[in-house]
């Protein structure tokens, strides 16, 4: 089993991935700067996993146990070595990172563009840098379905093969993140998913569709700062009782009936992706894979509406406004590549999407706001 460095690991897709990974045997190293999260989130996976959550610095000061998390920011290089050092130094060197840790919301990206590509891009360079010098050269990168942009109706389901248009910040963050791996692995400018890769780098830059849903302990979910950004928290919030409705973007879309249509990945195959691109690089010659995490499905708005009301027994009001610039008609992954690559699908479907979800919402209305561990 290997020491992992999990960037970004208290976040939404890193808690449900560290508990994953803890269960498939790894150790783990979390580092976090909290700046969209709680340490909660951890403290619960650590209960989940049934093992105990040490706190560290990044001079490590403890032979590292099987969940260790350390605070800190990944554009702070000499946070970055001390952690590699440190674990070499007792004999625990890190063997692979999965780099969760990113800003991923599309409207803020707009208005802070230097500071998406800081902590998108320059945080990913900077931690490359410090994996390079310390030999450590797997790493599963958290890109998006993004960087498709507005996807030609003739390309869905969307191949990894599709152009590469994003159309905001935060996707031409990922973009150049992503190009930046490819120019590791000396593959510049090849559009081909799956390639030999120089310099002894294995690398997968996974693309997650739109991953929803929680643990179905209800323990562990999404937690949104402010008024959410996706629909699938907006609609719990509103079932929940938190926000009083949902406003629905457009109804004339060319769609069956006219909302968009999105493919949702329930979290806990999204993080079972993870742990299959990792075991795959780590046992194959350097690589990079390029691949998408999605279920193939699409599920409109009302769709999901509908399926939540279901679930949760309770209406959920919602008006139609006008489209919203920056949006796509049609968002469906073809995830072919990655169940031949990983032998790896999703298992879940929008009614345990929504049963988890639900789960989760009713059991933390406020998120890990007031919680109680
Ligand atoms: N959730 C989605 O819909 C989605 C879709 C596609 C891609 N992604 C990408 O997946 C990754 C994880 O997404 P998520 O939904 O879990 O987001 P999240 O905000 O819940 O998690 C990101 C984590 O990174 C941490 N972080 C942010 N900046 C940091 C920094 N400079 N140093 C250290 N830690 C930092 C945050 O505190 C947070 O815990 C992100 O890179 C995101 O862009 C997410």
């Amino acid at each position: 089993m290997a020491q992992l460095l999990i960037t970004g690991g208290a976040g939404f897709l890193g808690s449900h991935t560290c508990l994953v990974l803890l269960e498939a045997g790894h150790q783990l190293l979390v580092l976090d700067d909290f700046s969209n999260s709680s340490a909660i989130s951890l403290e619960r996976v650590a209960e989940l996993a049934g093992v105990p959550l040490q706190r560290d610095q990044p001079t490590l000061k403890a032979t590292l146990e099987a969940f260790t998390l350390v605070e800190g920011d990944i554009r702070d290089t000499q946070c970055l070595d001390a952690l590699f050092t440190s674990a070499k130094a007792f004999g625990q060197p890190i063997e692979a990172v999965i780099h969760f840790a990113g800003l991923k919301a599309v409207g803020e990206s707009v208005q802070q563009p230097l500071r998406y590509w800081d902590v998108n891009v320059v945080g990913t360079q900077r931690l490359l840098t410090a994996m390079n010098f310390h030999h450590c050269r797997t790493i599963v990168f958290s890109s998006s379905a993004t960087l498709y942009g507005y996807p030609h109706p003739n390309q869905i389901p969307i191949p990894e093969t599709a152009p590469i248009q994003p159309i905001n910040p935060y996707g031409a963050s990922k973009h150049a993140a992503e190009a930046l791996l490819a120019d590791l692995a000396g593959c510049s400018g090849k559009p081909e998913p799956i390639q030999a890769s120089s310099g002894g780098w294995r690398i997968a830059r996974l693309r997650y569709f739109n991953p929803v849903g929680a643990h179905p302990s209800g323990r562990i979910g999404e937690d949104p700062n402010g008024i959410p950004n996706n629909l699938f928290p907006f609609i719990t919030q509103v079932a929940v009782g938190r926000r009083p409705e949902l406003t629905v973007f457009g109804d004339d879309w060319p769609t069956p009936d006219g909302t968009g249509v999105r493919d949702y990945i329930h979290v806990m195959d999204l993080a079972e992706g993870h742990r299959e691109a990792l075991h795959s690089l780590l046992n194959s010659d350097p690589q990079l894979l390029t691949l998408n995490l999605g279920s193939g499905q699409g599920a409109s708005v009302l769709d999901v509406v509908k399926a939540m009301e279901a679930t949760s027994q309770r209406a959920i009001p919602h008006r139609i406004a006008p489209r919203r610039p920056g949006d796509a008609a049609i968002t469906v992954a073809n995830p072919t590549l990655a169940a031949q690559q990983l032998h790896w699908r999703t298992q879940r479907s929008l009614t345990d999407i929504c049963r988890d979800g639900w789960a989760w919402q009713q059991d933390n209305p406020n998120g890990y706001g007031e919680a109680c561990l």
